[in-house]
């Protein structure tokens, strides 16, 4: 149970005490809000292969032990720093914390930078919230700032049907781009009504030869969310001058005439999230949900993004 000692306030919380740890839950001190952070008590809470990433101690980051799993998510304001602005006790508010604050979502209380953080859509749950922002911040800065997509350019997003990717179809047809989808088969019809124009099921269809039959010069961005070694595919169908930025960093093919992007890594920034909530308001965006699991079986929740065949998000239920 926590303590709610208000003089020794601590807070549950799932953690690992070194890098390849099976994650386990801890009693830990609540974190206290310095000048221009903002306490959120948590309610719901972001679930990605990064979690994983992060327990391995495969993503380059200096963090402290114990270690509190989970890098985004929902809640209330329960406390503020000096200097903060935009938020007060109790307002809803959902946020990545990275790179500033590394830790810290799958437990009762997280704390970010007022700077991070944004009101939630109103047309969500506070929980579903949670699952947001990185695939939000995600899809919404590759596609918009870094890839540039423009009206009528051919995009192809993969592991399309995924937590980033069911996002990207949505915000790239909202571009005005023509949407080239990969989906595994249960999931085509899935990605066909998000506004995809393409969808080509890699389990039982040649990628290439698909995209070649009906864009015979290519495509003009490439946004891969696949991890594996057959994302190298994706290179030889893109349009001269393209560009393809992999999420996983994983790609090892090259070509002379394209840019591929391997470095991008998804940052807080409270001022695109609020641009995602107000698309998702909108109704320009839609978030699938796969699954949201309770707090006590965070692990289970891991393990469903392990699997690698989500459909749109898993989330975590704090409260
Ligand atoms: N660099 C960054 O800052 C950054 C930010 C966000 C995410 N990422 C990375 O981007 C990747 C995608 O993230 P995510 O959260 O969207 O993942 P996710 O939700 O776990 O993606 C699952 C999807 O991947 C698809 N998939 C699995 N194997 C596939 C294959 N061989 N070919 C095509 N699709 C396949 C599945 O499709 P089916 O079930 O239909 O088969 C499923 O829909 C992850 O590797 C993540 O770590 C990186």
């Amino acid at each position: 149970m926590t303590n709610t000692d208000a003089s020794n306030p601590t807070m549950r919380a799932w953690t690992i005490d070194r890098y390849g740890d099976m994650i386990h839950l801890a009693e830990l001190p609540r974190p206290q809000p310095g000048p221009g952070d903002i306490l959120i008590r948590m309610t719901g809470a972001e679930v990605g292969d990064w979690d994983d990433l992060v327990r391995k101690g495969e993503w380059p980051m200096e963090r402290q032990f114990p270690l509190i799993l989970g890098l985004a998510g929902s809640g209330n304001v329960a406390s503020v720093g000096r200097g903060v602005t935009r938020f007060k006790n109790d307002d809803p508010v959902y946020s990545y914390s990275y790179p500033l604050y590394d830790n810290g979502a799958w437990a009762e209380y997280m704390l970010v930078p007022e700077s991070y953080a944004a009101k939630p859509p109103p047309v969500l749950e506070l929980t579903r919230a949670g699952a947001v922002p990185i695939a939000g911040l995600t899809a919404h800065e590759t596609l918009v700032d870094i890839l540039e997509v423009k009206k009528h350019e051919v995009v192809l997003i993969t592991a399309a049907s995924g937590g980033v990717g069911h996002l990207a179809v949505q915000m790239a047809r909202h571009l005005g781009a023509h949407v080239v989808a990969t989906v595994g088969r249960p999931h085509v019809d899935f990605v066909s009504e998000l506004g995809a124009e393409t969808v080509i099921d890699y389990t039982t269809q040649d990628v290439r030869q698909a995209i070649h039959a009906k864009y015979p010069n290519g495509v003009d961005k490439i946004l891969n969310g696949v991890a594996s070694e057959a994302a190298n595919q994706y290179v030889s169908v893109l349009a001269g001058g393209g560009v393809l930025l992999d999420l996983p960093g994983t790609i090892i093919a090259t070509r002379p005439d394209v840019r591929i992007i391997k470095d991008y890594v998804v940052r807080g920034d409270g001022v695109r999230l609020q641009a995602v909530s107000d698309l998702i308001d909108a109704g320009v965006l839609r978030l699938e949900i796969d699954e949201i699991f309770p707090f006590d079986r965070a692990p289970d929740a891991l393990n469903k993004v392990l699997d690698k065949h989500v459909r749109g998000k898993v989330a975590i239920k704090i409260r």
